[in-house]
């Protein structure tokens, strides 16, 4: 990928920034950085140009992206157990897919640094107090005190070495015989084991392991393959703060290109996506694959722009467009931009977000999302793919290995009621291991049509 001439790492400080936070001691967040830019990249180039390759097969109609994880990272719940178990969600859908659908599955968390969220408002009021807005972990705190909400640099050092130590689990978990598919049936947790959606995992788990028997007897030593044996993971997150993905953003020695070397893939948010913004001028001039969130308002010349400014050179892989428009909007908001990017030539990889459109807030205050609404927008996505006879690239998906209640309906059929059992979110709320599960059956049955 060339970089615009007139990029550096710095030149997004020149551009309107929206939803940086109000740091209070500018000396503080000037130390912060520099301690950050004299640390080791957290990911390498090489690894992104790997990544580019695999989205290039999904943006080609020849593989499937699966991007899955939290809404926010925290730094409180923060485990080897609570890494392992989103990895092995994760890994439970991507063999769903895979299996069912028989497309590769690429596999990308919102791990390792999805720690800081915009937000529609910038001050939040409670019983006539008004604080600063939580804008995640990497920022503030969530308590309502106004010591927490204060913005503290020093959070942004500690957001990377989180980063170092969930990457470095993760690394260890797909390479070190965790993922080895010969344990596909120790992925499916307890309680999900026991549920509709567990009992159907584990006959695919048995399949696997009958294959896997055919093929040794046919005197294939599967031990020698290692595609049977580790997986290819990759971390992305929202590139929010870019006083943080500045200081990890590093020349490539063999190329000389730029990468964001934060994660492997970084995207722009719906509150971002200015075309004369800071975060679009910062992302155009990394070579690392991007993604860019599309909302219910965003015209067919707005996407096109997006197009042309985050892959001028039209590199297969490079830009992913993430849909987020609704369940009720998907049917009338997607086709004309899918015609569009089609006419244009760009080869996108088109992602479904079936989370961000469909929140609300439920009678007993809870924020929410319909199980059944995630699905729809789905099933609407996968709809107005066959129509424009494009490919329905991947999902986007909020989740959590956990047995939380978050979300309403799914096989358990969540209540209202129910939300306060196991709401733990500190941002959106995620579907659960359940949940999620059952969502892979769905896209796989869909994506088998
Ligand atoms: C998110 O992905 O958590 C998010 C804030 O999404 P969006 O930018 O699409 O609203
Ligand atoms: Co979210």
């Amino acid at each position: 990928m060339t970089t615009p001439a007139t990029w550096t790492p710095s030149s997004w400080r020149d551009l309107p920034a929206m939803q940086q936070p109000d740091w209070p001691d500018p000396g503080a967040l000037d130390h912060a950085v520099k301690t950050i830019a004299a640390l080791p990249p957290l990911v390498f180039a090489g690894e992104a140009r790997s990544l580019t390759a695999s989205l290039a097969e999904v943006a080609g109609g020849r593989a499937f992206l699966l991007q899955a994880g939290d809404c926010a990272e925290s730094f409180d719940a923060f485990s080897a157990d609570s890494i392992r178990d989103k990895l092995k969600v994760i890994l439970q859908m991507a063999v769903v897919l895979q299996y069912s659908a028989g497309v590769p599955v690429v596999k990308v968390g919102r791990i390792a640094g999805q720690f800081a969220k915009p937000r529609s408002a910038p001050t939040e009021r409670v019983d006539g107090v008004e604080l600063p807005s939580f804008r995640g972990h990497m920022v503030n705190d969530i308590a309502f005190t106004s010591a927490a909400r204060q913005a503290d640099p020093d959070r942004l050092i500690t957001a990377y070495h989180q980063s170092a130590a969930t990457l470095n689990l993760l690394r260890a978990f797909t390479k070190g015989g965790f993922a080895d598919l010969s344990r596909v049936h120790a992925w499916n947790q307890e309680f999900v084991a026991s549920s509709a959606e567990g009992r159907s995992y584990e006959f695919v788990a048995d399949e696997i392991d009958r294959a896997l028997r055919f093929m040794a007897a046919c005197g294939i030593d599967t031990q020698a393959v290692p595609q049977l044996h580790t997986v290819d993971f990759y971390t992305s997150h929202e590139a929010l703060i870019l006083g943080y993905e500045e200081a990890l953003t590093r020349q490539d020695s063999l190329t000389g290109d730029w990468y964001a070397c934060s994660a492997h893939m970084l995207w722009i948010g719906e509150r971002t996506r200015q075309l004369d913004g800071a975060h679009v001028h910062f992302l155009s001039g990394v070579s690392n694959p991007v993604g860019c969130k599309i909302g219910p308002t965003a015209t067919a010349d707005e996407v096109l722009a997006l197009c042309e400014a985050l892959n001028p050179q039209r590199v297969p892989g490079r830009l992913t467009l993430i849909t987020r428009m609704g369940a009720d909007k998907i049917e009338s908001q997607l086709p004309p931009l899918l015609r569009a990017v089609k006419e244009a030539g760009h080869p996108v990889v088109w992602a479904c977000d079936p989370m961000h459109g469909n929140t609300f807030t439920s009678p007993s205050g809870r924020k929410t999302r319909h199980f059944d609404a995630v699905l729809a927008e789905i099933a609407g996505f996968f709809r107005a793919h066959e129509v424009a006879q494009t490919w329905p690239g991947g999902v986007h998906i909020e989740l959590t290995g956990e047995d939380v209640t978050e979300c309403l309906g799914g096989a358990d059929e969540i209540l209202d009621t129910d939300l306060d059992t196991r709401y733990e979110t500190m941002c959106d709320p995620r579907l659960n291991a359940r949940q999620s599960l059952d969502l892979a059956f769905q896209v796989a049955a869909l994506l088998r049509r």
